[in-house]
């Protein structure tokens, strides 16, 4: 039985943050079976530190998002503010792991899941919804990071996003592209016909004039 059930209430309508969720929600839920089954020290010190690692990069790719703007300043105060709270939360757990002063209990666990729900579904939602309302914002965003050296440090999933909007831009070239041949063909055609009715005019005027002369 899974401490956390995945449910699409927690979706938050942007695929990538919803895919991190979810990714930390299997953390969560690994964490808390390795405690009743399996257990090891060590096997423990390496789920804390990925989710350390995750939790690292899945809030600074929110906070990135938020930088972007289309985010009130309220807003990205309170939320930089509970990320903050909650790697210091992870950072104290794990160097009291590590000293051996505390295992990973149930409750702590049960504490890590009820601060991350209560995270997604109400500020982690509030961002969303703000960044869904200027995602002309957002786009501008992301296509200004693909002329940056900020590529490099891409967590996988805004790579995955570039790679998205490469490809949404590569097909709409395509598109322009063909658009502007089959245009371009229907001008030739109608230059070349055009050619041949002042070639026929040019034909009949000289035909008139031979008969002018001929009369
Ligand atoms: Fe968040």
């Amino acid at each position: 039985m899974q401490i956390i059930e995945w449910s699409s209430d927690f979706a938050l309508g942007i695929a990538e943050i919803d895919d991190q969720h979810r990714a930390l929600v299997g953390m969560i839920n690994a964490l808390d079976a390795s405690t009743h089954a399996d257990y090891s020290a060590e096997g423990m010190r390496k789920m804390l530190d990925e989710l350390n690692a995750y939790v690292r990069d899945h809030f600074a790719f929110e906070e990135r998002l938020m930088a972007g703007g289309g985010c009130t300043q309220e807003l990205v105060t309170r939320h930089t503010a509970e990320h903050a709270y909650f790697r210091s939360v992870l950072r104290d757990l794990t160097a009291d792991f590590e000293r051996g002063y505390a295992g990973i209990t149930v409750t702590l666990i049960e504490y890590l899941v009820h601060w991350l729900l209560h995270h997604i579904v109400v500020v982690d939602r509030a961002m969303s919804q703000q960044l869904n309302a200027a995602d002309p914002e957002l786009a501008a965003r992301v296509a200004a990071a693909l002329a940056t050296t900020m590529v490099d440090d891409l967590t996988d999933s805004e790579r995955h996003l570039l790679n998205e909007l490469r490809r949404a831009n590569e097909q709409l070239e395509r598109l322009v592209h063909e658009r502007t041949k089959a245009l371009n063909e229907r001008n030739g055609k109608l230059e070349a016909e055009l050619g041949e009715a002042r070639a026929e005019v040019q034909r009949l005027r000289l035909q008139l004039a031979g008969r002018g002369v001929a009369g």
